[in-house]
């Protein structure tokens, strides 16, 4: 799909491991627009909580370091398979925020009103100017409910656990899959049954179920979506110009 002039919001939700990283990362190549994982924030202030040894549960503490942290999210500054650079207060956490510890206590850490307050403001700044396919759980219903094009991504446990396993040995990582199956299960409930900004489709997203459909088929789905988006602006003399 060649760039346009014209920038529009793109919103990707769904659970863990249901592709979205894949296909947020192919939509915004395409186009020509930022790719921007926002699970990277909350892994990022997870990180810094083990790190700097503030118990997980002391949502006040954590919520400090939330506000406090410096975030940033760059152009890829290594050649070693990453989709991006993410730095947390100038230091390469990149590979850091996808250990075990920070994937075992991510969810409680996100369910905190507070957190989520910080860097739905950090993500609303990054994405409010369009040009941008962003990426989470909550980005269509909490952090940019205007975007243009709301893609609610899903796949089956067992789908999903099936390819994270094997993502997980091309990487030579040890992977067992009834544990990964397990892991993604525990978190998908912690993330739909938190009171504040559950992960859930928006009302007027458009759900994908890639359980049976290759990467490409998505990839080519989504863009059908982005085409029609662009045209009704166009249409409508919006000003999304860009
Ligand atoms: O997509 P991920 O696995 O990197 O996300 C890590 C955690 O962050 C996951 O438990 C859900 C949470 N998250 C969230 O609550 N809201 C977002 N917009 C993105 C991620």
């Amino acid at each position: 799909m060649p760039a346009t002039p014209c920038k529009i919001t793109i919103a990707i939700d769904g659970p863990a491991a249901s592709g979205k990283s894949t296909i947020g990362g192919a939509l915004a190549e395409r186009l020509g627009y930022l790719y921007f994982d926002t699970g990277v924030m909350y892994r990022a202030v997870t990180l810094a909580a083990l790190e700097q040894g503030v118990p997980i549960e002391d949502e006040a503490a954590v919520t400090r370091l939330a506000e406090a942290l410096l975030i940033e999210v760059l152009r890829p500054t290594a050649d070693d398979g990453r989709q991006y650079t993410v730095l947390a207060d100038g230091v390469d956490i990149t590979w850091a925020i996808r250990s075990d510890a920070v994937n075992r206590h991510v969810s409680p850490v996100s369910a905190y009103p507070g957190v989520r307050e910080a860097l739905t403001r950090q993500q609303r700044r990054i994405g409010g100017a369009g040009g941008v396919v962003m990426v989470g759980r909550d980005i269509g219903t909490v952090v940019l409910p205007s975007a243009e094009v709301k893609i609610y991504l899903d796949a089956s446990p067992e789908e999903r656990a099936r390819r994270r396993h094997q993502e997980n040995l091309q990487h030579g990582q040890p992977s067992d899959y009834a544990q990964v199956l397990a892991d993604l299960q525990r978190r998908d409930r912690i993330d739909s049954t938190r009171a504040s900004a559950p992960l859930r489709a928006a009302e007027d997203a458009v759900c994908i179920d890639s359980t049976r459909m290759t990467i490409g088929e998505v990839v080519a789905r989504a863009e059908a979506l982005v085409r029609e988006a662009l045209a009704r602006v166009k249409r409508d003399g919006g000003d999304a110009d860009g």
